[in-house]
């Protein structure tokens, strides 16, 4: 009997046909699941991805209608106490006068006893100079108070202000020059490709890309061979700007809250905090959005998209 006609054989071999087939089978199955598995966790990524950008944005849009609100409510009365201490200005200098016609016209020896009794007592010349200089140091004041509701202001707003057709490498070229000095001992690289003209507010665009550079120059600060790159391109329908530095870099706690309004790590007086929240907003306007990576001790990037129009 030949090895074909084997009934045990032959049984053997359609065993083990089948046997092949199904972990063939199997093996399929295993690589679809694999592959499957890999395409949920890419999902899920995504999806943790965006998830938190969707709570900044929400954090910073609530943020947006708080800094509205209260810019509303501090404008009106800051608008009166202005006007209030300009009016005591001009009063102060009526007594004044009244004063120095007064001593003119009627020597101290002259004055009935109580008025230059009063007058001796109390160092007129001292306050004359000192209310002068106290209602202006309240006007100083008020100016601040007022620069800080406009940048408030400016973080708030979802209507863009006049538009115009503008080339962005223009804007970066002319902001570049007024900074000049602040980037004397930086190297700057550029790569600006050519770019169409897109509708906008170059002012406000200018503003920032100086927020931008003078923040990467703070953070080049007292580093060794300090260096910003600004490039731009054209990708499909997006302009993209990136302002990257080797400064100090920073941990995560600061870059999540950078476009926070009065977030800052600088000293009183040094910044306010308001530079990043205000240009979110400018970019915001204009439809883009801005991004920004850091690595502690190696530098920032910071990505603006803004779409050709
Ligand atoms: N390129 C950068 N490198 C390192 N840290 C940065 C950079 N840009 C911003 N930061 C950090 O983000 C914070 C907020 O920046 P933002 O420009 O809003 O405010 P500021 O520079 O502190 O003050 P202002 O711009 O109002 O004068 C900064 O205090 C700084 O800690
Ligand atoms: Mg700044």
């Amino acid at each position: 009997m030949s090895n074909d006609d084997n009934p045990y054989i032959k049984a053997y071999e359609r065993e083990k046909r089948a046997r092949l087939e199904a972990e063939r089978q199997l093996e399929d199955s295993s690589r679809i699941i694999y592959k499957k598995n890999q395409a949920l966790e890419d999902s899920y990524e995504k999806l943790k991805s965006q998830q938190a950008l969707m709570l900044k944005q929400e954090k910073l849009a609530t943020l947006g209608t708080l800094s509205a609100g209260v810019a509303h409510e501090i404008n009106n009365p800051l608008a009166f106490v202005a006007s209030n201490v300009s009016t005591l200005q001009s009063y102060l200098q009526l007594y004044q006068h009244v004063q120095t016609l007064l001593e003119t016209h009627y020597p101290r020896e002259t004055m009935v006893p109580a008025l230059r009794s009063y007058l001796e007592a109390n160092d007129f010349e001292y306050i004359n100079e000192d209310a002068e200089e106290l209602l202006e140091d309240t006007l100083e004041g008020l100016k601040r108070v007022a620069n800080i509701v406009q940048s408030l202001k400016n973080f708030a707003y979802d209507q863009p202000a006049k538009r115009q057709s503008a080339d962005i490498n223009e804007g970066i070229e002319s902001t570049l020059k007024l900074l000049k000095l602040p980037l004397e001992h930086i190297e700057v690289e550029k790569h600006l490709a050519p770019l169409p003209n897109i509708d906008c507010n170059p002012s406000e665009l200018n503003q920032v890309i100086l927020n931008l550079l003078t923040n990467a120059a703070d953070a080049l600060d007292g580093r060794s061979q300090p260096k910003i790159s600004i490039k731009t391109y054209l990708n499909g329908s997006e302009i993209l700007i990136t302002i990257s530095d080797n400064g100090c870099g920073m941990p995560e706690s600061v870059v999540s809250n950078i476009f926070v309004p009065f977030f800052t790590t600088k000293d009183v007086g040094k910044g306010t905090g308001m530079g990043m929240s205000i240009s979110y907003g400018i970019v915001e306007s204009h439809g883009g959005s801005i991004e920004v990576i850091s690595e502690e001790d190696k530098g920032s990037e910071f990505t603006i998209r803004l779409p050709v129009t």
